[in-house]
């Protein structure tokens, strides 16, 4: 759930980002009311799923193997990982409507088949996911939240780890990129606190199938360093 409305018998989950941006095109629009619904990983809101019954993946997705990627933003990563892996499925978590608009572009474009959507928190999304069903999560330049009263809004708390390493299954790889060396410092306390253990690299190098993002971009570009951080859930 997140802010504007909310659902009787929801837990409050307060969302302080940002849902809306700049008028969508036609086309956009267009893409959100025709394509988003067939991409449903299945009834994740409160409010088709009061009951919090888990997701049947396996119907879902066929049996592949499933990945995750938590505010995947314009979806360029979203869509590379799947195009690049197509005997996996991906679900993504975005409540930026307006990214979620960009991602649909990118599907159609690239055809890809192995992807689905849930437009909104994944909160709600850690509900409903199996235990131990999720081979593969990724975090790329999650929103920074400088100031220090404001560090507990960060997706590196308990209460979004603690689910995250339910949901994910024995030996499952969780991938944090980020710009900001504070957030770095508070990802080293914070996920390995939840119980994930930490895989190191070398130089801080990125993984070899890291393609970009556009906030990674936007770092390199205003001078600022990325930090790709690896972990297992033992
Ligand atoms: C700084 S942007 C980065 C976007 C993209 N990953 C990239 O690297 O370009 C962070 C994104 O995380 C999303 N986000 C924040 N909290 C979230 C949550 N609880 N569930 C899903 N996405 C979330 C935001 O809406 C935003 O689009």
């Amino acid at each position: 759930m997140t802010k504007g409305s909310h659902t009787p018998g929801a837990p409050w989950r307060n969302f302080y980002g940002r849902i809306h941006g700049k008028t969508l095109r036609p086309t956009q629009k267009d893409h959100l009311e025709h394509d988003l619904d067939a991409l449903s990983p299945g009834p994740v809101g409160w409010d088709v799923n009061p009951a919090r019954e888990k997701l049947d993946l396996d119907a879902r997705f066929g049996g592949k193997p499933v990945w995750l990627e938590v505010g995947f933003g314009g979806g360029e990563h979203l869509v590379h990982m799947a195009k690049s892996n197509p005997d996996i499925a991906i679900i993504g978590a975005e409540p930026y409507i307006n990214g979620v608009a960009m991602l649909l572009g990118k599907i159609r474009d690239a055809g890809v088949d192995n992807i689905a959507v849930h437009p909104g928190d994944v909160r709600d999304l850690f509900d409903v996911l199996p235990d131990g069903s999720v081979e593969k999560a990724f975090l790329n330049y999650p929103d920074p939240w400088p100031k220090a009263r404001h560090h507990r809004r960060r997706f590196v708390t308990q209460e979004h780890l603690e689910p995250l390493l339910r949901v994910m299954a024995p030996g499952a790889e969780f991938r944090v990129a980020t710009d900001i060396e504070d957030y770095v410092r508070q990802t080293l306390e914070e996920v390995p606190a939840a119980g994930f253990g930490r895989i190191d690299h070398p130089d801080d190098a990125a993984w070899a199938d890291w393609p970009s993002t556009r906030y990674e971009q936007k770092a390199l570009r205003e001078g600022r360093r990325p930090h790709y951080l690896t972990f297992r859930r033992p």
